[in-house]
Order: C-alpha cells, then structure tokens, then sequence
C-alpha cells in the first residue's frame, strides 16, 4: 500500500462491530481468520503503521467471546492483527446481540439506508422493535461506550475515536459525556439518505439516532450527497442550526461536521493476491467452462445487491437476442450473508428459486445461462475478476461497492463494468462504465447487450480509465485525508 499513514499519532481508538479477526474452533484447535467487509479491510491497512492504537470491536462467535474471557474483556496483542494495534472484544449477552444485530442494525436501520422498505406493508414497528432499540441496540451501544471509555481514559483522554458504521449511532454522544477532551470521527459506509426517509423511525428512535451521532466532532460518508442528507435531516428532523456551505451542524457548544471520503481498495495487495497459484487454479477451471462471453456479478446476498433484477434482465437480453444462446454465462459469485434476519433467508431463498427457472427456461442439456456460486471464495472471486467480459453491478442503493473497484484492476479481458448509477462508486467510473438503472430491467437488459457488443478499442479504453481511477485514489489515500483532517481538526478546536 503506498503513503500509508506514518507513525507519531495521537492515540487510537477504532471501533467497529466485526473486527479483524474472527476466532473459531475445530475440535483442540483454535484458529484466527481475518474479518471480512470492505470497511475491515481498509482499516487493517493501519496495523504495523500506529504507535498506540485499539481496535475496540464486538465478540461475534463464541471462540471471539472465549478469547475475550481469557483476557478478562480487556485489551491484547493479536498476532494477525500487527503490531501497534491491540485487539479488545466485547462479550455481548445473546439476546441483545440478536435484538442489536438483527432487528435494529439489521435490517431496521440498513433497510431504511437503502430504501428497500415496502411502506405499504412494511416495516411494522411494534413492541417488538421498540425494546429492541432500547434492549439491544441502546444497551449494546452502551457496553461498548464503557470500552471505549476505559481505552481513551487509559490513554489520558485524549485519544481520537475512530467509530465506523450503523451500528453505533447512539454510542459516541455517551463517550463525549465521559471523556470532554476526546476526538470522535465517526464513518458511516453506506447511503444516509434524504430526511423523509428517517420518518419510518418513531420521533423518539429518529432523535436518538440524531443525537447520538452528533456526539461526534465529525460524522463522514463516502459521497458529498450522504453528508448534505444528514445536515438536513439536523435541520429538519431536530431544528438544529446548520451551515449548508460548511456542512456543519451547531449541536449546543459544538459544531459537528460533515465529511465525505469515498473509500477504496489496496492494488498492491490485490495484485498479489490476483498473482497467487490458488487464483491461478480457479482461473483454470474457470476458463474450461467459458463460453464466447462471460458476465459476471459478486455480492454479498443482500437485497440492496438488486440480485433478483440483475437475474430477471439477463433473462430478457436471451429473450430479446436468440442468437446469445449457448454463448453467454452469467457467473454470480453470491456470498450468503446476515443468516439470522429472516428478510436475508428470503431473499437467498427467492434467489435459488430464480435461477433455476431461468435455467429452466433457457438452458440446454450441455449450457447452464446462469452459474450460481455460494461459496464466497475470494480467490475464485479473483480469478472470476480476471476472466469476465462484462461484470453486473446494479445495486438499488450502495455506499462505495468495491467490487467495481476491485474488478477493474486485475481484469485480463477488457471487461467492461456495468454500474448501477445508485453505487457510491459510479461518482469515480461512472464516466467510463455503462450505467445501469436499477430497476429498469429492460434498460439493464440492453445495457448488458451494448457491453457485450462493445468494440475493443472502447473497451480497453474504458477499463485502463476506470483503473488508473482506483489507483490514484487508492485506500491508503483514504485513510491518510481522514487522519490529515483529523488533525487540523483537532488544532483547530
Ligand atoms: O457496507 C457496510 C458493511 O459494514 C461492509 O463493510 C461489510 O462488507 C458489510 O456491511 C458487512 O456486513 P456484516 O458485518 O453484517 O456481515
């Protein structure tokens, strides 16, 4: 990774739900994989580059919340995570764990981030919701303020906050009624939309959210329009002065700022990776079972992925084009994910039905249209990265996407990128992509044809643009602008 941050910080407190690592267990043997997610990912681009620095995260599986017993919750050296950043884990009890992660974070807040409420019907907040708020997500928020307490005090107070994400609106305004002198930047990785779309949340639980966030001295985004989107939902949802030019809000003594940062991957670390034997294995197989074309999507099962439409439109392009039979495979590399929120089983299960009867209908005795892959392998994801012609990105909503980002800097073919004009990501390769419109299948469907049909020179064009894009504002520039602006910040307060 180039210009990495250098040492000589302050202090640093990162806090995240899913940490680095994840512990489990197989019969005597522990073992420590690394956290998946985007935002893991980048951040562990800091380890081996901190002087004295926590990362403060929950206890996901049970291994995670035995390591944490070991060290009686406190914080400890982890070998996989670097030097310079210790490792605390926060034991949760299992209920509230479940009414933090899968009622409120997920899919409450999420849905509500990327609109895939059905208002006509749902959500329904009832009891049910409303003590998961104040039993889960609030205590939860809590208990990893008491942590996050204990590090900053333990570091004289002055220490920056790093908090990442949904999961912990409410927490920073708690650590500012403790720790005064601290500095907290607060990361939101996905969309914060327009005010109205807080209303689904009853006044209480939208203040609450409100409030707690304006704890912070910044709360950041990705894109521009996010940071606009939570000033005004201060202004509109709780009357508070706002400077729209500054992207600042007036919280009692303090002024919070708005910031956006869009994130991205490391090419280095991707490159080796992409130049790896086991890459190299899936390419191989990968390559026996092509065709002339090759689309290709990676998503986390999520129904912000817009998976079920991308299905639906390639059904139409072999509808609307006879002649693409037995030519073109649709690869898509979908990771199951958030198994306990029953709107997630759902949506893998509608996503099994649907790609079954595509195939049903289009298929041959020796072609399969869509090949369907569960297994979240990211060296096959590299090597598919390699190998497509045309990659599917249609989110409904999505705060950056790396899979944009990753795929354009080890694709081998003059791959042309598809891009939902609602990806954070398409702000950078827009330009140079051919932009999708989420929910018009049948755009999605010529758009995919025009990909597939685009001549060469186009395509190499378009490709060596959308690279060079990622490589000049690469994930170590992200991180070095946030802590650059941390500083002056703080000089200036
Ligand atoms: O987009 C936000 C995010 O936190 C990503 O960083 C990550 O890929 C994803 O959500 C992970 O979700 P979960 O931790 O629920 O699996």
């Amino acid at each position: 990774m180039a210009d990495r941050p250098e040492g000589g910080q302050d202090p640093l407190v990162l806090v995240s739900n899913r940490g680095p690592i994840q512990y489990s267990r197989d019969g005597d043997e522990r073992t420590a994989k690394p956290g998946h997610g985007g935002l893991v990912t980048a951040l562990a681009g800091l380890a081996g580059h901190l002087d004295d620095a926590v990362w403060v995260c929950t206890a996901l599986s049970e291994e995670d919340a035995a390591v944490s017993r070991e060290h009686n919750g406190a914080a400890f050296e982890e070998e996989g995570v670097g030097p310079g950043l210790r490792l605390r884990m926060v034991e949760l009890d299992a209920e509230a764990q479940h009414q933090f992660y899968a009622v409120v974070s997920n899919p409450l807040l999420w849905f509500i981030q990327h609109h895939l409420w059905d208002l006509g019907s749902t959500p329904d907040i009832t009891r049910r919701e409303i003590d998961a708020f104040e039993d889960g997500y609030v205590a939860v928020n809590e208990l990893v303020a008491d942590a996050v307490v204990e590090e900053v005090e333990a570091r004289g107070g002055r220490a920056t906050v790093m908090v990442q994400d949904y999961h912990f609106y409410v927490m920073p305004e708690r650590v500012r009624a403790r720790c005064p002198e601290v500095f907290l930047h607060h990361f939101v990785h996905i969309p914060w939309p327009a005010p109205e779309a807080w209303l689904v949340l009853p006044p209480a639980m939208r203040a609450s959210v409100l409030n707690g966030l304006l704890g912070n001295d910044v709360v950041a985004f990705h894109l521009q329009r996010s940071a606009r989107n939570f000033v005004l939902g201060c202004q509109e949802l709780l009357g508070l002065e706002v400077d729209l030019d500054r992207f600042t809000v007036t919280a009692g003594d303090r002024t919070v700022a708005a910031r956006w940062y869009p994130i991205s991957v490391d090419p280095d670390e991707l490159g080796a990776t992409a130049a790896s034997p086991a890459v190299a294995d899936h390419e191989r197989r990968l390559a026996e079972r092509r065709r002339d074309h090759l689309v290709l999507r990676v998503d986390r099962s999520d129904p912000s992925k817009n998976i079920l439409r991308g299905f639906r439109a390639f059904d139409t392009l072999l509808d609307d084009h006879p002649e693409l039979a037995e030519r073109v495979t649709f690869l898509a590399l979908v990771q199951p994910s958030r198994g306990d929120v029953p709107q997630y089983v759902e949506y893998l299960e509608r996503i099994r039905r649907l790609v079954a009867d595509v195939n049903l209908k289009h298929g041959t005795s020796d072609w399969q249209p869509i090949q369907l892959g569960l297994e979240g392998d990211f060296d096959e994801v590299v090597a598919a990265y390699k190998l497509y012609d045309v990659l599917m990105v249609n989110p409904v909503s999505d705060g950056m996407n790396l899979v944009a980002k990753e795929a354009v800097l080890v694709n081998q073919r003059d791959g042309v990128l598809a891009l939902s004009e609602n990806a954070g990501a398409h702000e950078e390769l827009g330009e140079h992509a051919v932009t999708l419109h989420p929910f018009d299948i049948q755009q999605q469907a010529d758009a995919l044809f025009e990909a597939l049909m685009m001549g060469g020179d186009d395509r190499r064009d378009r490709l060596a643009r959308c690279a060079a894009q990622v490589r000049q504002n690469d994930v170590a520039r992200w991180l070095r602008t946030q802590l650059d602006d941390v500083r002056a910040l703080r000089e200036a307060r």
